[in-house]
């Protein structure tokens, strides 16, 4: 049976799970495609802090890129690391080296995607990214080929698990903003700066990634117009509640006629919509399409295994194409345009 190397840059959350789910499924994925995946290498700032991790036995541990993209053997690098730098140069180096990589990072994706996969597409490798919205939901293959038939409408999704936990509990259980905030934290939904899940950065970079594919068009973070849930109030969500709504904070792309409206804010969202229904850290994106009609994926936003999962869906659709000697692109923003954008409700 064909043996797949795999580098792993990154062993915390994501990284331990990826080994994880390769440990409890190895069979599964040998019997769906043929070929085994080990773990060759992974990469630590700290290696002492691992060295005695079950996990890692056999494995070899580095704090060195150079270690890793030295090793012909590898077939497939998954950076699961986060953070811009050096992530950014590491996959670079990776593709221009002519090796496949599967990300989880969405700030990354999100500001430089278009620039990543054009490197990808340059060298004959692919690139995929699935984890990076939605932890486990399929979603960004989906968006890319199964609805591929549609002109996609309006993405709405509820993509950042932390504001969720905090307003779902804010709603059904009556705690304050803060006193949710911090049990989010507790529970590691929360970004290492909680700024980036409350002011809606992370929502408007995981849009900006959404809006790329299912518009086919170059959005960047920075095309989207963010409000977060800061302000929000128990007097609000009450107040919502009476009126028959609950708060949820939206991510949004709307086409119009002379562009694709994006935006992340806090919304009134009524208790009969589907979306109502996506409580503590669970995610949602509620797809419209002009063929298909309206099609919800629910699932995990985050968490070890549920990220896990998408990382090696990845990981497997990649190892089909060096199995079948076939080079792609990964699955998106392989067309990318520029088109007109304005953020506004
Ligand atoms: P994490 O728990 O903080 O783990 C980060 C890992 O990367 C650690 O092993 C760390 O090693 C290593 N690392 C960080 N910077 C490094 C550097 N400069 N050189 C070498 N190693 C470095 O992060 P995570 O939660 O697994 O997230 C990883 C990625 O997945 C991020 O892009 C995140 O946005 C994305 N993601 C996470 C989730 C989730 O549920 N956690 C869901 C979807 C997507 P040291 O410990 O030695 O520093
Ligand atoms: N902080 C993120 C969230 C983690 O709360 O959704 C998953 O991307």
């Amino acid at each position: 049976m064909k043996n797949i190397n795999v580098a792993l840059l990154g062993f915390g959350t994501v990284g331990s799970g990826v080994a994880e789910a390769i440990r409890k499924n190895s069979r599964i994925m040998e019997d769906s495609i043929g070929c085994h995946f080990t773990i060759s290498h992974v990469l630590v700032r700290h290696p002492e802090k691992y060295r005695d991790m079950d996990l890692l036995q056999g494995i070899h541990l580095t704090s060195s890129f150079d270690d890793i993209i030295a090793d012909s053997s590898i077939d497939i690098i998954i950076e699961v690391m986060g953070g811009i730098h050096p992530a950014k140069e590491y996959i670079f180096e990776a593709l221009n080296h002519h090796i496949n990589v599967v990300s989880a990072n969405k700030d990354l994706v999100a500001l430089f995607g278009p620039e990543i996969m054009h490197t990808a597409m340059e060298n004959h490798v692919n690139f995929s990214c699935e984890a990076s919205v939605g932890g486990g939901i399929p979603i960004l293959r989906p968006l890319h080929d199964s609805l591929a038939a549609n002109e996609i409408e309006s993405i709405v999704g509820i993509v950042n698990g932390t504001t969720n936990f905090i307003l779902s509990n804010m709603d059904d259980s009556g705690v304050s903003y803060g006193d949710a905030l911090r049990v989010a934290q507790k529970k590691g939904y929360a970004e290492a700066d909680p700024t980036n899940d409350v002011a809606g950065y992370d929502a408007a970079r995981k849009l900006a990634i959404l809006a790329s594919i299912g518009f086919h068009a170059n959005v960047t973070f920075d095309d989207v117009l963010v409000e977060g849930i800061e302000k929000i109030s128990q007097n609000d969500v009450q107040y919502a509640s009476e009126m028959g709504y609950t708060i949820k904070l939206l991510a949004v792309a709307i086409r119009q006629e002379n562009g694709i409206a994006l935006n992340v804010y806090p919304a009134f969202v009524p208790r009969s919509h589907p979306l109502a229904s996506v409580k503590g850290s669970y995610n949602a994106i509620y797809v419209t399409g002009n063929i298909v009609d309206d099609v919800m994926f629910y699932g995990k936003g985050a968490g070890s295994l549920p990220t896990a999962s998408a990382v090696m869906g990845d990981v497997i659709s990649t190892a089909k194409h060096i199995l079948n000697h076939s080079t792609g692109t990964g699955m998106m923003l392989t067309e990318t345009k520029r088109i007109p954008f304005y953020s506004s409700l």
